[in-house]
């Protein structure tokens, strides 16, 4: 058990957490969310004692090992992947680095403190943990001849799985991680996920991945107002069911037994849910257990996002003939050809993010292909959201001006006006007036956001859209192009806003492409397309 007991962390004026009295129990998982800047990273690194905070304790049960996964992916670069996952259980690796010392260096006084390490080393199964830091890395997909390479000659993507495979090296009792699936693909997540779902020891994550949050979460821990707040059940559930707490609230004729009645009736259906979803887990049993009293009102902020059309498209979308794009000599794409249906919500997908970005950029006329057409029908108006917006902020002009520049009509020009927009995106009042150029990432992908809402567009194009972007934000933009009536091209690392935005798949290959009608979880699923999606590849 892990205890956090009157914790207080000032820096400077702000006041960060106040007075936080928390438990972690053995065994469950939390989700740890909070607005950017809610101090989420913070309250990691006290935990993990990198950071003291200003006042109170962090209380590790004794003999418990705790385990953080490493951020800083250079940090073991002069160690061998082997080594570095070693490395992740301390106290062992310590005990084989002074064994290994002395034995090099032999004499009879070195003898007793050997047998003594030797003693330990046994208790602690340190002969098998060459062996099962080999498995781990196998079962991470780092293949063999690997194990011996340096760290610093490893590829970025696979180091993220050797410094996971470190974190999780030797069952730590308690498990930190800051937004672990940031760098990591679908596989890797999905493993992860897995993994995760069926460890039985404590895990506290912070993460902007719904999908992840609701596989491996039993509570969610809510940072707000310098507080922690622990709700049992997923993401999901503390997200449907604080909103329906919060709509009740305001129906102020409704009886207090029907409000309950009605809360009940969503647990049962939330639970059945639970019960039929594929992750097989011990973690699943827990969120059956959830109780009314544990629902409150959501105090949060949702921006909200509406794309409107300002007419309907025809049926002519987007026709696109043998187009390819390279990059330095090396093929992104080739042979697409493909024709884009009325209302098709389409994850374009692929391994390499530069083939992605390249197909958007091409059908914004930003670059040009090595080969191909492309026709996007007449009735069609189209916005993009780049993943990368630096350019749209050169200019240093207040958010108001800012939009103004995609004003169409007179009205639309008026401040007012203007302002309404941001006001969705929650930049309200004095925020509006805000120069570009101090903008965070996530506040311009909001005016980004403000933008694609004035130009309503029938044809949205999004390449990373959740990059920078807060739960809240995230949320209200998945619900957004859901119900959105136009049609879609985009491509995300968020898999819940893959599996419930997109009805059609294209995978973009050196080799051609693969396009199917189904969802996400379908495509990632079937055998066939996987063994297809291999060989497009190599
Ligand atoms: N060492 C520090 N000194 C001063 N301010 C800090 C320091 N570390 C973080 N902060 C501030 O504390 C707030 C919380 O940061 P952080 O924990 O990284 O937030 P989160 O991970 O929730 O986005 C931010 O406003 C950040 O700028
Ligand atoms: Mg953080």
């Amino acid at each position: 058990m892990l205890t956090v007991s009157n914790l207080s962390v000032q820096f400077g004026k702000r006041i960060l957490f106040d007075e936080v009295n928390a438990t972690f129990t053995q065994g469950n998982c939390y989700g740890i969310i909070g607005a950017n800047g809610a101090g989420k990273s913070t309250f990691l690194k006290i935990i993990a004692g990198d950071i003291d905070p200003t006042s109170g304790h962090v209380i590790l049960e004794p003999g418990k090992r705790m385990s953080v996964l490493n951020q800083n992916h250079n940090m073991f670069d002069e160690h061998t992947v082997l080594e570095t996952v070693l490395m992740g259980n301390k106290v062992l690796f310590a005990i084989k680095k002074e064994m290994d010392e002395l034995y090099a260096d032999y004499s009879d006084e070195n003898a007793d403190r050997i047998g003594e390490l030797q003693l330990k080393f046994d208790e602690m199964n340190g002969w098998n943990a060459d062996s099962d830091a080999a498995s781990m890395l196998s079962n991470l997909g780092i293949s063999e001849d690997l194990h011996y390479t340096l760290m610093g000659e490893v590829e970025p993507k696979l180091k993220v799985r050797v410094l996971l495979a470190q974190a999780l090296f030797g069952n730590p009792d308690v498990l930190v991680m800051d937004e672990p699936t940031n760098d990591l693909d679908f596989e890797t997540i999905g493993w992860l996920e897995n993994f995760l779902a069926n460890y039985e020891n404590t895990v506290l994550v912070v993460s902007h991945d719904r999908h992840f949050l609701d596989a491996v979460c039993t509570h969610i821990s809510d940072i707000d107002f310098g507080k922690i707040n622990h709700f049992s059940g997923n993401y999901t559930f503390w997200y449907e069911s604080s909103q329906l707490a919060a709509k009740q609230r305001a129906q102020q004729n409704k009886k207090a037994e029907e409000k309950k009645a009605e809360l009940e009736e969503f647990i049962r259906r939330f639970s059945a849910n639970v019960a039929k979803s594929k992750q097989a887990t011990s973690r699943k049993k827990m969120i059956e257990k959830l109780n009314v009293n544990d629902i409150k009102p959501s105090s949060r902020r949702y921006p909200a996002i509406i794309f409107d059309q300002e007419r309907e498209a025809g049926d002519q979308i987007l026709n696109i003939k043998g187009l390819e794009a390279s990059s330095e000599g090396e093929i992104l794409f080739k042979d697409v050809d493909f024709n884009m249906a009325k209302g098709d919500k389409i994850v374009v997908f692929s391994k390499d993010s530069r083939a992605t970005t390249a197909f958007y950029e091409i059908l914004n006329n930003n670059v040009k292909p090595d080969a191909g057409t492309f026709d996007w029908g007449i009735t069609t108006i189209q916005s993009y959201l780049p993943a990368d917006n630096h350019s749209f902020f050169t200019e240093d002009l207040t958010l108001v001006d800012w939009l103004r520049q995609w004003a169409k009509t007179e009205e639309e020009r008026d401040e007012v006006f203007i302002r309404g927009f941001l006001g969705k995106m929650i930049f309200s009042g004095e925020e509006a007036l805000k120069k570009g150029s101090v903008l965070s990432g996530g506040e311009k992908v909001r005016c980004m956001l403000s933008r694609m809402m004035m130009i309503r567009a029938n044809v949205l194009m999004l390449d990373e859209p959740t990059n920078h972007l807060d739960l809240e934000s995230i949320t209200a933009f998945n619900n957004s192009l859901k119900n959105f009536k136009g049609s879609v091209l985009f491509t995300t690392h968020d898999h819940e806003f893959a599996q419930t935005v997109g009805n059609r798949i294209l995978e973009l290959t050196p080799n051609g492409v693969i396009d199917r009608y189904m969802t996400f979880d379908e495509y990632l699923d079937d055998p066939k397309i996987k063994e297809l999606r291999t060989k497009m590849y190599s």
